[in-house]
């Protein structure tokens, strides 16, 4: 019997990539994402980033229909005089100038890298292995230290500081705007101005040690009259507990060597080494980014630390018992 073999689908490339566009353009969207942009730098990287692609777009296809013509359309030998003028228009000719549009265009729009610059809100962020340490400037010249988690009001500048104490990290705030690296003994600045509300995704982008991918921190861009009685609350010294519950905790906390590290305002927990928990249960996540903000987050993190973030600096506190840290749990996540 005589077998003619199918004949391959031409279009079968085609077709695949019109059907897998819509998943990949989902991936465009979200909290953590450039092509997604909640702030004027965001939306210029955006921007570039677009004019870059449909640029890279057109030329594919012009090489590709060059390339299809000379195999399918006029195969065999071409006149080299042609040959030649083609080599340095879209060898030499065209690369130089659309290089040097997209070099201008990139400098154009390029982050303001002036030191000293103005800004309604003045925060300073240092890399730590693997979390955050945050201090915001009050109008009054003193600072307030959080931990892991930035809060910005809509529509206005803010202006970070960037350090580290350890090895170089990289504070990315893809929604709002590009990386900037945590240089140990420096200090870099980035200027930010989100537009418009909502709770975004950062990341440390620079690779810092085993538990990197574990160095994440949420923003939240707030109408400025709920970003100021944050930062009013933020400010203030912690409460002191109220119920038996969260009173054993504070006890626990103060007796098992925690004030040693951690600082409470408040309290006589002024530890410098880890994140001030003055108001951690006030907090959108809990271990930089890695855990839900609820009690028992704090039950496993304090019990597994070391299990949860390989290499972090606080070990594992297993042995305090359930009791005690659930007691731990209910005080810390009580400090709103
Ligand atoms: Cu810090 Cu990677």
């Amino acid at each position: 019997m005589d077998r003619t073999p199918t004949a391959p689908d031409a279009l079968l490339p085609v077709r695949s990539a019109v059907l897998l566009l819509p998943l990949l353009l989902t991936g465009c969207a979200g909290s953590q994402s450039i092509l997604d942009p909640a702030g004027i730098q965001a939306e210029r990287i955006a921007t570039l980033f677009w004019w870059m692609f449909g640029g890279g777009m057109l030329i594919w296809v012009g090489v590709v229909a060059l390339a299809g013509y000379v195999i399918k359309v006029r195969p065999g030998n071409h006149q080299p005089l042609k040959g030649q003028w083609l080599i340095i228009g879209g060898g030499i000719l065209f690369p130089t100038l659309v290089l040097t549009a997209l070099l201008i265009y990139g400098l154009s729009i390029m982050p303001e890298t002036r030191l000293n610059q103005r800004a309604d809100v003045n925060i300073s962020v240092a890399g730590e292995q693997w979390w955050w340490r945050v201090h915001y400037q009050m109008p009054d010249g003193t600072s307030v230290e959080l931990a892991n988690e930035i809060r910005l009001p809509v529509g206005k500048t803010a202006l970070f500081k960037l350090t580290s104490s350890n090895v170089i990290h990289s504070f990315w705030i893809p929604a709002l705007g590009g990386k900037v690296d945590m240089i140990p003994g420096r200090t870099n600045q980035l200027l930010l101005e989100p537009r418009r509300t909502g709770t975004f995704k950062g990341a440390c982008a620079e690779y810092c040690g085993t538990s990197h991918s574990f160095m994440r921190f949420r923003v939240r861009v707030m109408e400025q009259q709920a970003f100021d009685e944050w930062l009013a609350n933020q400010s203030r010294p912690a409460q002191i507990p109220a119920r038996t519950s969260t009173r054993e905790g504070l006890r626990v906390f103060m007796s098992n060597g925690c004030a040693t590290c951690h600082s409470i305002r408040g309290t006589a927990a002024n530890g410098e080494l880890g994140p001030d928990l003055t108001h951690v249960g006030s907090r959108l996540s809990l271990a930089a980014g890695t855990l839900p903000m609820q009690p028992e987050s704090f039950v496993h993190w304090i019990g597994h630390s070391r299990d949860i973030k390989p290499g972090a600096v606080m070990p594992r506190f297993e042995v305090l018992g359930p009791d005690k840290l659930e007691a731990l749990g209910a005080y810390l996540s009580s400090l709103k």
